[in-house]
């Protein structure tokens, strides 16, 4: 086979440290990547195939999202991940840059961050119905991202509006942290629970104070993070949790992990969409944390930040034998 007609791709997974769900509605909030990634062996084909299978009609929305955006033709797509999915950790951001960057190669379209970060939006907008671009921006560009920061902090890489909303998105620096990840094993997808804030937030003025509240204590996290904070930031990611909490989107499970943290933590909470999923722990003391989650029904997993974004790989690592799920 032509070397063009293949592509290795890969893009990480991302934890959203502050402002899940109050910035589908343009407010301020901080991801990270983390060093967990999506593998994408991508080539041209007749048929639409994922995994060894022909795709069946309405199946595998990111993908089919970013082929319609770049008129491309067929692919077969062979992905693997050790990014647990369903999870709040991006799989499908991660799928979906990763995706974006293969096509773009393979049908010789611009390969900007900027060009594949739109197409991974569109692609969860596309699957998800109404979402942010923090999770397909932070996958394609790596390190840290902020949404709607002051415009004064870190450097802006590029801007998004979409439903009457528009996300301006900026790098930022990222001190050296540890996370611990406490994942509840409970499948949660993301829509119905956005769909969910978003009836909430048609009915009751009280979601809308919330949802305020968030976006304002995510800029203090933001300036936390700056001054390298650990105590402060901490602290606000607890009570964003708290907040996450009153606006309905935690579960027994999370809040348990999150609990069983905080005495080794800094501070803990949900990350991503939530009613299931994980929560993040940042600390100091990473065997402890890890320790409490697994004593509380949780699966710890210790990530690193500093991740590079979306990328053209060699090989796909393990002989990919990571689980596969689409
Ligand atoms: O659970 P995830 O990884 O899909 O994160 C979703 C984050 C939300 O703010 C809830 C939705 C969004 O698109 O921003």
């Amino acid at each position: 086979m032509n070397e063009q007609d293949c592509v290795i791709t890969s893009a990480p997974g991302k934890m959203i440290i502050l402002g899940e769900h109050s910035v589908v509605y343009g407010k301020p909030a901080v991801a990270l990547a983390i060093d967990r990634r999506f593998y994408c062996k991508v080539q041209r084909s007749q048929d639409f195939v994922v995994n060894g299978y022909r795709a069946m009609a309405g199946s595998h929305p990111h993908i089919r999202s970013i082929l319609h955006d770049n008129r491309a033709g067929n692919i077969t797509v062979s992905a693997v991940t050790d990014i647990p999915t369903s999870s709040g950790l991006g799989s499908s951001a991660a799928l979906s840059s990763s995706i974006a960057l293969a096509v773009r190669r393979l049908f010789e379209r611009d390969v900007t961050e900027e060009a594949i970060a739109n197409d991974a939006f569109n692609a969860e907008w596309f699957a998800q119905g109404r979402a942010s671009p923090i999770d397909t921006s932070t996958c394609t560009h790596g390190r840290g991202v902020a949404i709607n920061n002051p415009v004064d902090m870190g450097k802006a890489l590029w801007k998004i509006s979409k439903g009457g909303n528009t996300w301006n998105v900026t790098d930022i620096d990222v001190p050296d942290m540890t996370f611990v990840v406490g994942y509840t094993g409970i499948y949660a997808p993301t829509g119905p629970i956005v769909e969910k804030v978003r009836k909430f937030k048609e009915r009751n003025g009280f979601a809308k104070d919330i949802i305020d509240e968030m976006g304002l204590i995510a800029l203090l996290g933001l300036n936390a993070i700056r001054r390298g904070d650990k105590e402060d930031l901490g602290e606000i990611m607890t009570r964003n949790h708290k907040l996450l909490s009153i606006l309905g989107v935690s579960c027994k499970e999370l809040n348990k992990l999150v609990n069983a943290s905080l005495p080794h933590s800094y501070g803990a909470k949900l990350t991503g969409s939530g009613g299931g999923g994980s929560m993040i722990a940042l600390t100091d003391e990473p065997e402890a944390v890890c320790e409490a989650i697994r004593l509380h029904g949780g699966t710890p997993i210790v990530v690193h930040t500093e991740t590079e974004g979306v990328r053209v790989e060699n090989n796909v690592p393990n002989n990919g034998t990571f689980p596969l799920e689409l």
